[in-house]
């Protein structure tokens, strides 16, 4: 149907949408028609109506005054904009008026820091200057690092489409588990993950003419690393240039860092954006944002795309459904409305749409992570909704547990979404929080990643680099001290290290892998398990990081029983060994996903992931091996993930084995029933409680065998494996976000 852009619906998985639930429509097309009629009618007649958008009221006022002729205007040029040639966008830029400067500096200075407003065209043009200048004689690279995936590979689609040559040949991307480049690449975009991995294959990047240290203000853990990195051979390498580019205001403190380098600024191009709060928190900013995302899309004329803020691809998923199901449920009665998600994990097939402009007669509603905040532009956004939230990583030193949270954003992070909007004309911007809670309850500035986060891999490929004493490493903000010395004892734990703090054999070839020190480790113990089969299959799976299985709404039932038809009593891990192995004598088949309710993007992932783990196992020498014993294949896993080892005590809770950290198997566990009275998982994620995902059934003394030095035998004792009493009373509630 019309309202559904078709890049939903991948081919023959149309069937398996969801239908839809006939009452709930009914509804919610009352509401929205009447919304269409104008929401202060429709407040004085219907009082559930206006239960639901009596927060919004402000909102309402602020969505009917009548557009300015200057906002008219603002949206012509618009329009014009989108008919203007790649050419005639690139001189549009901002950077523009400022190449042969930029040239200049760069030729004079080796360091430069660059200030430039999101959009300016810092990371699609600067380095297309600098390769224009001739920085790439003599066959060296320019390069650029994005703390992102989707952005590295949107942003080298984009050069590539300006420079005129196939995505992967001059112009080319890197990220974890793809590498998109040739011989012929001269640009390349990677993730800052990425350049810190060719540092232990080429330590002086001698490859490199210019490297840019992109989106520094994002200061993720692998951008901070990176400063301290290149500062140091910029020292012996005077032909190399430094770009350090940053969206907002902080170049002062890295020009500090680089020895006073000097500031290029770009000036930024920024119409006014009307800010709007709540009146009253909202209790569900979910719904408070697909609501607020129908008010403006009937009262608001075109063109003006909606950027919506979201913390993950799950709330992104949801919203997309849910405004897709509203706009279907309205039919022709309104204009139409395309959702577009993005975010980090966001399959390459479906990034391209996001760039696409709005068809006429329609509006895009983007949903995005705070990925949108500076890391990728998308044009044409007039209205910005801002719940307030997102996503961040934080670790606890003390109980070594690390987690993802949804957490309040800094003030600098609200006024930088608030700035999507004004791009390219004025625009609004919705935060879905009182004027009160910004201005009491958000921290100015963001905590940087290496503040709070585990430490483990940086430290592993620290040292592989040689960098010894890592508390004089030169840190732009340093780590707590404690956070180190916990990944040196992790290190120690799984064999990384010696007691001297020094690489060992296994070490460095734990460092061969782009995985964390466990996964690294339990890829390793697969040789003396001979099962690398199966666990490169496991490893492959868990970091898809995305949904194994999907559970259309009207298929429930089906799905289930799909699911459950994959499970092993030996727990998760064996699970997603099955699913692929399935997949695998399918022939890969996309039928045969499609059939069994299992994401065929995922799948296709985890195949490409396997194949480079499989390459690896080459590099480390390590033979492939199969086994069907499921004990050897769970041995290896507990060798790198020992620490997340649960047992279930006598009051029906499980808990961490060091810490005695209550966990709660995951409810898409198959062992949620069975709660086995040792678990060894894969992660925790932290919802409404720690959840332990992925997990499997382990045998205590499995310990003893794979982390002698880390168990004692009396923390292992009761190690017989009989079944509690079932711990429950977890009502459905517990299992939301
Ligand atoms: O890095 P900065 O935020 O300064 O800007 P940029 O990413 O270089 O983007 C400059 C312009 O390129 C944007 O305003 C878009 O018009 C365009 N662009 C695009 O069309 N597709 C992309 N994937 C990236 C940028
Ligand atoms: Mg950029």
């Amino acid at each position: 149907s019309k309202t559904i852009p078709s890049q939903y619906i991948e081919d023959d998985e149309e069937d398996l949408r969801p239908g839809g639930d006939g009452a709930k429509w009914e509804e919610e097309q009352l509401m929205a028609s009447m919304l269409h009629l104008g929401a202060k009618d429709a407040r004085k007649n219907e009082p559930e109506f206006e239960l639901l958008l009596d927060e919004q009221i402000d909102f309402i006022q602020a969505l009917q005054m009548p557009g300015t002729n200057e906002d008219e205007k603002e949206k012509e040029t618009e329009a014009e904009k989108r008919k203007m040639s790649i050419a005639e966008v690139r001189r549009s830029l901002p950077v523009y008026a400022f190449r042969e400067a930029f040239i200049e500096a760069v030729r004079e200075h080796q360091v430069l820091i660059i200030e430039g407003e999101t959009g300016s065209g810092k990371t699609t043009q600067l380095p297309q200057y600098l390769y224009e200048a001739g920085f790439c004689e003599g066959g060296k690279r320019i390069g650029c690092t994005q703390p992102r995936r989707v952005a590295a590979m949107s942003v080298a689609a984009r050069v590539a489409d300006e420079v005129g040559c196939k995505l992967g040949t001059q112009v080319g991307y890197s990220i974890r588990f793809e590498d998109c480049t040739s011989e012929k690449t001269v640009l390349k975009y990677m993730t800052d993950g990425m350049l810190l991995r060719e540092f232990l294959n080429e330590p002086d990047l001698a490859s490199y003419s210019v490297m840019m240290i992109d989106e520094a203000h994002e200061r993720t853990l692998h951008t901070d690393i990176l400063f301290g990195l290149v500062k140091d051979i910029a020292r012996f390498r005077p032909d190399l240039k430094l770009l350090i580019s940053s969206a907002t205001l902080d170049a002062e403190k890295f020009s500090g860092f680089f020895d006073d380098a000097p500031i290029f600024r770009i000036p930024g191009r920024r119409f006014p954006v009307d800010i709007y709060y709540t009146q009253a928190p909202e209790a569900d900013y979910l719904d408070a944002a697909i609501v607020t995302v129908m008010q403006i899309h009937l009262t608001q004329p075109l063109p003006g795309d909606i950027l919506v803020f979201l913390t993950g691809q799950e709330e992104i998923e949801t919203l997309q459904e849910a405004l897709m199901e509203r706009s279907k449920a309205l039919g022709s009665k309104i204009k139409e409305l395309i959702p577009l998600p993005v975010y980090a994990n966001l399959p390459s097939d479906l990034q391209a749409k996001i760039f696409e402009p709005t068809p006429k007669d329609a509006r895009k509603v983007v949903l995005a992570t705070n990925i949108a905040e500076t890391s990728v532009t998308i044009d044409g956004i007039s209205y910005v909704i801002d719940p307030g939230f997102s996503k961040q990583n934080s670790f606890d030193a003390r109980s070594g547990v690390e987690h993802l949270h949804v957490v309040t954003i800094s003030k600098a992070a609200s006024n930088q979404r608030a700035g999507r909007a004004g791009r390219t004309g004025p625009g609004k911007c919705f935060r879905l929080y009182t004027a009160w809670a910004f201005n009491n309850e958000l921290e100015d500035q963001p905590i940087p990643e290496i503040q709070r986060t585990n430490l483990g891999n940086v430290v592993l490929m620290l040292k592989s680099l040689g960098i010894h004493d890592l508390v004089h490493f030169d840190f732009l903000d340093p780590p707590p001290q404690e956070t180190l010395v916990i990944a040196l004892e992790q290190l120690y734990a799984l064999g990384a290290l010696n007691h001297r703090g020094e690489l060992t054999k296994l070490g460095r070839r734990m460092a061969e892998f782009p995985c964390d020190p466990c996964m690294s480790k339990m890829i390793i113990a697969s040789e003396k398990y001979e099962c690398s089969e199966e666990i490169v299959t496991i490893a492959a799976m868990l970091s898809c990081n995305a949904a194994v299985f999907y559970r259309p709404k009207a298929q429930v039932i089906h799905a289930d029983s799909a699911r459950k038809g994959f499970w092993s009593p030996a727990g998760d891990h064996i699970t997603l060994m099955n699913v692929y192995n399935k997949w695998q004598e399918s022939n890969f088949s996309q039928r045969w996903c499609v059939e069994n309710y299992v994401q065929h993007r995922t799948m296709k992932r985890a195949r490409d992931v396997r194949d480079q783990l499989v390459g690896l196992l080459e590099r480390v020498e390590i033979e492939l091996k199969s086994s069907t014993d499921t004990i050897k294949i769970r041995k290896a896993i507990t060798a790198g993930y020992f620490y997340n080892v649960s047992k279930l005590d006598n009051s029906g809770l499980y808990k961490t084995v060091k810490h005695k950290h209550t966990t709660y198997p995951h409810p898409n566990s198959c062992l949620f029933e069975e709660t086995p009275r040792w678990v060894v998982y894969y992660e925790l994620v932290f919802t409404s409680k720690e959840f332990m995902r992925e997990m499997s059934e382990i045998e205590s003394s499995w310990l003893l065998e794979v982390a002698p030095h880390y168990y004692k035998g009396r923390e292992l004792e009761d190690s017989t494996n009989k079944k509690m009493p079932k711990q429950r009373g977890k009502s459905a509630k517990d299992l939301e976000r």
